[in-house]
């Protein structure tokens, strides 16, 4: 399969992608990252693993809707099977979720449908909860709303802040979203409304 990433920011989570490709753990090549943010450090992540990057930078562009337009024209151009999204830090428009329905997935650093939007971990230390962890789901037109693929559960420990939290649940993000782009080049899910079936 071809995969396609889109991150805006550090891109830890590309590179448990490109690490788990590069083992031969995911049957998949990766053909390249779109971004949104020309400092992002995961531009230089994907040249280090000669990956071509295409960036479409938010700030030059008029309006979302032309900002869209181009984000669209790139992804098409990668002609990928699948869009990984790994902090890619916008909500995609109906345009470009319809076209790419079930084909694109995201990471949040949650249990959704816990604590959707940003800050999720701070969301979920201040609101007490004792669990918390990752979510690896398809992306629909809400706000972290899709059907879910994989999920990973942390302990919320009494002396935790929002970044102890983050530190401990991006542990689990390295292993869930690769493992969900696995199971989805695999052909292993069966998606059947809102649930996700792993054969
Ligand atoms: C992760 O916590 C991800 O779940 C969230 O943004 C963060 C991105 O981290 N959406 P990185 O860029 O993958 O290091």
């Amino acid at each position: 399969k071809r995969i396609a990433v889109l991150a805006s920011g550090r891109g830890s989570n590309f590179q448990a992608v490109i690490d788990a490709i590069a083992a031969a753990e995911i049957p998949a090549v990766c053909v390249g990252l779109v971004t949104d943010n020309p400092g992002a450090y995961a531009i230089k992540r994907a040249e280090a693993a000669g990956m071509p990057v295409t960036v479409i930078d938010y700030a030059r562009f008029s309006s979302k809707a032309a900002y869209e337009e181009a984000l669209l024209d790139a992804m098409r151009s990668c002609r990928a099977d699948l869009f990984v999204l790994a902090g890619y830090m916008r909500i995609l428009g109906p345009g470009i979720v319809h076209e790419f329905s079930g084909r694109m997935m995201n990471i949040h650093p949650a249990l959704l449908p816990s604590f959707a939007g940003l800050h999720a971990q701070r969301q979920a230390v201040e609101s007490g909860v004792k669990v918390s962890g990752c979510t690896v789901h398809l992306v629909d037109e809400g706000m972290d709303t899709g059907p879910i693929v994989v999920q990973r559960c942390v302990p919320v420990l009494p002396d935790d802040d929002e970044s102890t939290l983050a530190d401990r649940i991006l542990v689990e993000e390295h292993e869930a979203l690769p493992f969900a782009v696995k199971l989805f080049c695999e052909d292993r899910l069966e998606v059947t409304g809102r649930r996700v079936r792993i054969r």
